[in-house]
C-alpha cells in the first residue's frame, strides 16, 4: 500500500520544513498537484517549485497534471525531478500519444479519470499505464467531500486488473481521510493520496502509520 500526502495542503510558507516532515513521516510518495487554470478553475505551482523541493526529500515524486496541454510541461517536470506523471483521460484522442511521450522520458505513467467521466474510457489504456487514478472529488481544490458514487469505479478497475493480470496501481485522490481510505481499500485501491486528511494533522507520522494500518486491514488488493 502506498500512502501519498499531497503538497496542495502543505504550509507554503515552510516548504522545505514540509519536505522534511513528509520524509520523517514514513510516507511513500509525495503527490504534486499541477493546476493550469484551464483544465481546472485553480492554479497551483510549476516545475520550479518541484525542483526546489527535490533535494529536501527522498519520497517518490508523483506529479498529477490537471492541465489542458500537459505535453508542454513533461520535459520541465522530468528535469525538476518527477518520477511519475499522471494525465487525464478527459483529454480524449491525445491520450495515447501522451502516454507514449511520458514513457519515453523513462518515468512512470498515470491516467486519471474525473467523477463524471465514464470509467470505460480508461479501459483501452490499462496495458500501457503504471497507475489509474480514480478521482473521488472534482479536481481543482483540496478539502472537498469524498464522492461515494466513485467507489463502484474503483471496484470496476480492480476487476479489470484481476482479469487482465496487469500490474498498475489503483490510486484514489480527493477527500481521502481514514474512513474513506478504508472504503477505497475495500474496493481495490492500493495507493492513497491525501491532502487535508494527512497534512493538517499535527503528527503526520502517526497519521501516515494509522492510514497504512487501516488500509492494510481493509484492503483487498494484497494478493
Ligand atoms: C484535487 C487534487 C488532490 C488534492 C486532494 O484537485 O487532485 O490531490 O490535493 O486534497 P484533499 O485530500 O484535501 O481532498
Ligand atoms: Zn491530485
Amino acid at each position: 500500500m502506498i500512502i501519498a500526502p499531497s503538497l496542495l495542503a502543505a504550509d507554503y510558507g515552510k516548504l522545505v520544513d514540509e519536505c522534511h516532515r513528509i520524509d520523517a513521516s514514513g510516507a511513500d510518495w509525495f503527490h504534486l498537484d499541477i493546476m493550469d487554470g484551464n483544465f481546472v478553475p485553480n492554479i497551483s505551482f510549476g516545475p520550479a517549485m518541484v525542483e526546489t523541493m527535490r533535494p529536501h526529500t527522498k519520497c517518490f515524486f508523483d506529479v498529477h497534471l490537471m492541465c489542458l496541454k500537459p505535453e508542454i510541461l513533461f520535459e520541465a517536470f522530468v528535469r525538476a525531478g518527477a518520477q511519475s506523471m499522471t494525465i487525464h483521460v478527459e483529454l480524449g484522442d491525445r491520450v495515447g500519444e501522451m502516454i507514449e511521450r511520458i514513457r519515453g522520458f523513462g518515468v512512470k505513467v498515470g491516467l486519471a479519470v474525473n467523477p463524471p467521466t465514464d470509467i470505460e474510457l480508461v479501459r483501452p489504456w490499462l496495458g500501457m499505464v503504471d497507475l489509474v487514478l480514480v478521482m473521488t472529488v472534482n479536481p481543482g481544490f483540496g478539502g472537498q467531500k469524498f464522492m461515494g458514487e466513485c467507489v463502484r469505479k474503483i471496484e470496476e478497475v480492480y476487476r479489470w486488473k484481476r482479469e487482465s493480470g496487469f500490474g498498475f496501481h489503483i490510486q484514489v485522490d480527493g477527500g481521502i481521510v481514514m474512513e474513506t481510505a478504508e472504503i477505497c481499500a475495500g474496493a481495490g485501491a492500493d495507493n492513497f493520496v491525501s491532502g487535508t486528511g494527512l497534512m493538517k494533522s499535527a503528527d503526520l507520522g502517526s497519521a501516515v502509520r494509522e492510514m497504512r494500518r487501516r488500509v492494510e486491514a481493509a484492503g483487498v488488493a494484497l494478493e
